[in-house]
């Protein structure tokens, strides 16, 4: 099962990308998170990423090409995987089919996570992250330990507002065009009420599934 969830930034992916990968026994694949590690680590990659990440703007596509076809030619992704915001563009979007064609598959669906404006801006506004292993929180200020491993929490840089801003208008300006693009190409696109509690939320995604 390969099945890549899309929506606004604040939508919920992350959260719910993690519930449903390990519900399905499979990988959740967040390029956020692979950005926000290689920034951590000053890699080369890291550091080429980290302006656009902070101000809110996509990075390159080759470059999530790139870690896309690291992530698919890995023996874990091997019976599937949850891309958790890949991808975000339309040639990303043709990009990753394409490549996934070479190994003789495909995208089994899109979950579109559906959440009003005013809502994503409250959720952001009050986000705190892991910084180890970038679990999202609500509710928990910066400096608590992460439940799940330790590590600090953190505010992310792009979620000041004028980064949220910015998000909200890259995300329809350059990702709302891949839902139209992928049901031109006849590839399924299930829309998702991602309001309400988060259990019940990761419900209704496994049922888009068929699981
Ligand atoms: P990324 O990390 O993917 O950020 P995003 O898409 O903006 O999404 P978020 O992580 O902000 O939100 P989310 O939908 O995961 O929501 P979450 O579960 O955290 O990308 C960051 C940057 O990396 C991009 O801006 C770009 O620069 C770069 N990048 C990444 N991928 C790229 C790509 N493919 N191409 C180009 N550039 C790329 O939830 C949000 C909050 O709400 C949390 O506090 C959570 O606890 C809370 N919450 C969750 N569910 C609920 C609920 N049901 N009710 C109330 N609160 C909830």
């Amino acid at each position: 099962m390969i099945a890549i969830l899309l929506g606004p930034p604040g939508a919920g992916k992350g959260t719910q990308g993690e519930l449903i990968a390990a519900r399905l026994g499979v990988p959740k694949v967040a390029t956020g998170d692979v950005l926000r590690a290689a920034v951590r680590d000053g890699t080369e990659q890291g550091l080429a990423a980290k302006a656009y990440m902070d101000r809110g703007d996509l990075v390159p596509d080759d470059v999530i090409l790139g870690i896309m076809k690291e992530v698919l030619a890995s023996p874990e992704a091997a019976n599937g995987a949850i891309l958790d915001g890949v991808v975000r563009t339309v040639p990303q979007a043709e990009g990753l089919t394409m490549m996934l064609a070479e190994l003789g598959r495909k995208v089994d669906k899109f979950l579109l996570f559906d959440v009003a404006e005013n809502e994503l801006v409250m959720r952001l506004g009050g986000r705190t992250v892991c910084e180890k292993c970038q679990t999202p929180y609500r509710g928990l200020e910066p400096g608590t330990d992460c439940e799940k491993c330790g590590g600090t929490l953190v505010r992310r840089k792009d979620d000041e507002p004028e980064s949220i801003r910015n998000r909200l208008r890259v995300y329809q300006a350059q990702t709302e065009p891949v839902i139209e693009w992928a049901k031109e190409k006849k590839m399924e696109v299930v829309k998702i009420d991602a309001t309400g509690a988060v259990e019940e939320i990761t419900d209704r995604a496994m049922k888009a599934l068929g699981e």
